[in-house]
């Protein structure tokens, strides 16, 4: 009973936790990652674009579309990257992308950088392993700030 009783606790400290992240201001060191930038080296918003069509690294065209019109398969199964990127601030879209799961708990995004790398839909390749390095993410985020609303 007591084990039972202490993982309770425990679930219920992580959604205190979460809830309380998602009011802290960004850089406040926090048990989820900071998203503040990665790297002092800022992004490079067309290496950023070709991250995001590729489908070996960033593979976001599987899920999403976007203004790529040399890209015939696009995704259907989340929102349109340029529509959506343009109303958030970068912290916001650094964060999406390195805990997808903070804005939607049952989200099928995975998560692309370090520290937490995990996701339901990765392949076990892939498991615990980042997706994108930190200078991958700067990049991302750079273009994705710079899309036409
Ligand atoms: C396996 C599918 C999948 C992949 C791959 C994926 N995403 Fe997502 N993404 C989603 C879904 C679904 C949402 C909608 C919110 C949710 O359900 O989590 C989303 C939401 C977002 C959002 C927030 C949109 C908004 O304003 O609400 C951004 C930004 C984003 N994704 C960027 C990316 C980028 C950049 C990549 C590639 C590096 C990527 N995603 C890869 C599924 C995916």
């Amino acid at each position: 009973m007591r084990a039972g009783h202490g993982i309770l606790q425990l679930g219920l400290a992580m959604t205190a936790s979460l809830a309380l992240a998602q009011s802290t201001p960004p850089g406040v060191s926090m048990s989820v990652p900071d998203a503040s930038a990665l790297t002092s080296q800022p992004g490079d918003p067309s290496r950023g674009r070709r991250l995001v069509v590729d489908r070996q690294q960033g593979f976001c065209l599987l899920c999403h579309s976007g203004p790529f019109p040399e890209e015939r398969f696009q995704g259907t199964l989340a929102p349109d990257l340029s529509i959506r990127a343009g109303q958030r601030v970068a912290q916001d879209v650094r964060a999406q992308l390195l805990a997808p799961d903070r804005f939607n708990p049952d989200t099928i995004m995975p998560a692309y950088g370090p520290p937490t790398t995990k996701g339901v839909r990765v392949h076990p390749q892939f498991q615990g392993k980042p997706l994108l390095q930190p200078q991958d993410i700067e990049d991302v985020v750079a273009f994705l700030m710079q899309m036409p609303p």
